[in-house]
């Protein structure tokens, strides 16, 4: 990667009488960041910033979000443009190769997918070791990790072609390791992969195909997917992309950098969020036991919060949440279940919410989780499912910030530091003097 920061001044920081000039860097949008790498070795002390709410982690030219105005662009690109007008294979090229295909660019990596969405049989017998019941991501962080056994290649993260390579297995392999963990859950066969059906039209037969009767996909449902495989295709620095960012630091194998990632996403202030939000508003139940959910909310002795409300970045409604609000709409009218109750609560809990002095106050809007899992639902997948499908989707912005890393000459091994305010240096005390 080309670095491409430009110098935009200087920052001053005075301790104790000393003054330390830092460079101020610039980039195409948001704001500058002041750059602090010879901080330490001049002045001695450290930057605190626990949970990253200062700090730029790294350059990056995939995406940028600007929370206060609820934009995200993928290479420049609108969110709302992508998900109308392109399909999820074009924004994963967009993504991993920072241009819009061509008509036959697009042809050659949607063919070169298809030739990659086996997996090895060998894989098939690892899920003998699961519990049928096991979580679906506890199975996907399992069984992510193990697919770095079959390509030891991929540990030269040196090659292009092979770091080119493991984007492309992993993108065309995770809709068949989903598909398969959804099986495995229900106890019924695994289903192949077909390559006469789109990416979204593949995985939706791979989840609902039994071998009694076909799956006939709805168009407009593997469009609704494939707009959710969109929604959740990268979002800069989040938790989970960090994490593979530094697990990739070290020199680790990316498929295990990625299961990593999995493993990070699965909590419910990130990527759980979607299952949490449905177990919610299944709970609220009804739209007259909204207020008392919103009061729970509000109440700081209360560690309940609002499923699918609030972002660490935005501070607007998230750009997803709107479309994925439309989205949820259609498939619900496309399904006959548009006077669901949970609709409604949904509905009525976002109206609500947002008339609110806290909310509004704390600038806490809908996220991508809010309305995503009445999809997910609707169109037949368990609730446990939903942290998987946001997995699938998010692996094209893992691998690509990966290769985005590890092609980049500032890039060393992230290590952050402390404040250390454990016991001081002390003497060990023998056994009989304690
Ligand atoms: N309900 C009620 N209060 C909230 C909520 C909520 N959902 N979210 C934040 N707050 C309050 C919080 O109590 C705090 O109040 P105070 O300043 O009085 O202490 C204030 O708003 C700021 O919250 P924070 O926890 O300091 O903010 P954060 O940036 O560390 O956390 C968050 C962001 C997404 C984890 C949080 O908003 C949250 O827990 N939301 C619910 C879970 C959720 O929907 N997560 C999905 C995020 S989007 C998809 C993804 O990232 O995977």
């Amino acid at each position: 990667m080309e670095n491409k920061t430009k110098d935009a001044g200087t920052a001053k920081i005075e301790i104790d009488g000393k003054t330390y000039d830092m460079p101020v860097l610039s980039g195409t949008h948001g704001p500058n960041v002041v750059d602090v790498r010879k901080f330490y070795a001049q002045s001695g002390q450290f930057t605190f910033d626990p949970g990253f709410t200062s700090t730029a982690s790294c350059e990056s030219q995939i995406t940028f979000i600007n929370g206060e105005e609820g934009v995200l662009l993928h290479r420049g690109y609108p969110i709302g443009q992508l998900a109308a007008q392109a399909t999820f294979p074009e924004v994963c090229y967009l993504i991993l190769n920072g241009e819009l295909p061509s008509k036959s660019e697009l042809s050659t990596f949607n063919d070169e997918i298809k030739q990659h969405t086996l997996l090895h049989t060998q894989l098939d017998r690892f899920f003998d070791g699961f519990r049928r019941d096991s979580h679906p991501m506890a199975m996907l962080t399992g069984t992510v990790g193990a697919m770095a056994s079959f390509y030891p290649g991929a540990m030269d993260s040196e090659d292009p072609e092979e770091r080119r390579l493991a984007s492309i297995r992993l993108i065309a392999k995770m809709p068949t390791l989903c598909a398969r963990i959804l099986k495995y859950n229900l106890g019924q066969k695994f289903v192949d992969p077909r390559n006469d059906l789109s990416y979204a039209e593949n995985f939706l037969n791979m989840c609902f195909s039994v071998t009694a009767e076909d799956y006939k996909v709805d168009p407009k449902i593997a469009k609704a997917m494939d707009r959710f495989f969109i929604l959740h295709a990268d979002h800069e620095q989040n938790a989970s992309t960090s994490t593979v960012r530094l697990a990739g630091s070290s020199g680790a194998h990316p498929f295990a950098a990625v299961a990593a990632g999995v493993a990070c996403l699965w909590g419910p202030s990130h990527g759980g969020a979607n299952e949490a939000c449905l177990n919610m508003l299944h709970e609220i139940g009804t739209v007259d036991r909204i207020p008392e959910f919103i009061e729970k909310a509000k109440d700081k002795s209360d560690p309940f919060r609002l499923m699918g409300f609030g972002h660490r970045v935005y501070k607007n409604y998230d750009p997803r949440a709107t479309v994925m609000r439309e989205s949820a709409h259609e498939v619900l009218d496309l399904l006959g279940l548009k006077d669901q109750p949970i609709l409604k609560v949904a509905m009525e809990l976002e109206r609500i919410a947002l008339e609110d002095e806290y909310f509004a106050e704390k600038k806490l809007y809908p996220n991508v989780d809010f309305y995503s899992g009445i999809i997910l639902d609707a169109i037949g997948f368990p609730k446990q499912m939903f942290t998987v499908l946001f997995s699938l989707a998010r692996t094209v912005g893992w691998i690509a910030q990966l290769n985005e890393m590890l092609v980049d000459p500032t890039q060393r091994i992230g290590r952050p530091r402390q404040i250390y305010t454990g016991a001081a240096m002390r003497d060990y005390v023998p056994m009989d003097q304690r």
